[in-house]
């Protein structure tokens, strides 16, 4: 059971979007591709790394307006094995937050039944990351409200490859009939095997890409863009991607209720 006065206190301008929406339609699973911290730092004439020390409070804003939301998970873009490209002070701050993040938030995730989880190239990471990571699974393993993801070390082409040859390796062994493999077999190995497919994929800053981010998975996901960069981003933009998020018809390749009902009509006067 959702308590709305925890999510926003009543007459405040953010209840006024909770209040606009249908609690029983809510997503799911939503996914965030955090960008602009860059810009949010060159905006106020600050190192980059400023942006990403602020995106971390957008980070802990939206974590708790999920979980009080009740959504079933929540996975944020946080790098992408394209981002060792940065230069390497900017990587290491990046961790360094990560870590700062988990050590300080640690004990409210739990407390709030928050699951931890990480989708990437683990083993790619730095000892002292995984260490942290490590300790944060393990923390809130026993955990059953929502399940909050962060992909590092992530790639959407990076895990297709994965599930591939580790499909091929079963088929090769002879483990696995390779005429069985269908959707299903791939879902189940995809790093986000047991969740949901994301229903909302929201992207920060205005830019209109998804940047090579769970590709499988957002097959039917409906896209929110918000100029907000990411540092600003606070519950009262994730409640407009939510309002916008019911204001979408989603058909899944289908027609809508009313074009189907128009098609069943128009085929009785054709019959008649
Ligand atoms: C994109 O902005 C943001 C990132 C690559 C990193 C996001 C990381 C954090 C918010 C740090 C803390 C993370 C956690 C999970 C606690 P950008 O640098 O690409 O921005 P730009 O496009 O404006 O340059």
């Amino acid at each position: 059971m959702i308590d709305k006065n925890l999510v926003a206190a009543p007459g405040s301008s953010d209840r006024a979007l909770l209040d606009a929406l249908d609690l029983t339609r809510l997503p799911s699973h939503v996914a965030v591709i955090m960008d602009g911290n860059g810009r949010w730092a060159k905006q106020r004439h600050l190192p980059r790394v400023e942006g990403h020390r602020a995106g971390a409070a957008a980070v802990k804003d939206t974590v708790e307006t999920a979980a009080r939301l009740k959504l079933d998970a929540l996975t944020l873009y946080a790098f992408s094995t394209e981002n060792w490209k940065r230069p390497k002070t900017e990587v290491s701050t990046l961790f360094t937050l990560l870590k700062e993040y988990l050590r300080r938030e640690l004990k409210t995730l739990a407390e709030n039944d928050i699951r931890f989880r990480v989708v990437g190239r683990v083993d790619g990471l730095d000892g002292s990351v995984r260490a942290a990571l490590d300790m944060a699974l393990e923390a809130t393993t026993g955990c059953r409200g929502m399940v909050f993801s962060v992909a590092l070390n992530y790639s959407g082409r990076a895990e297709l490859t994965d599930v591939a040859r580790s499909l091929a390796r079963d088929a090769a062994a002879g483990r696995l009939d390779p005429e069985s493999i269908d959707e299903d077999a791939v879902s189940r190995r995809l790093y986000t095997a047991g969740l949901p497919d994301p229903d909302l994929l929201i992207r920060t800053s205005g830019e209109m890409r998804i940047s090579n981010f769970l590709l499988w998975q957002i097959a039917y996901a409906e896209i929110h863009v918000t100029p907000v960069l990411w540092p600003d981003f606070r519950r009262r933009h994730f409640l407009e991607a939510l309002v916008d998020y019911e204001r979408r018809e989603r058909r899944y390749g289908g027609v809508s209720e009313a074009d189907a009902a128009e098609a069943t009509s128009a085929r009785a006067v054709l019959e008649a």
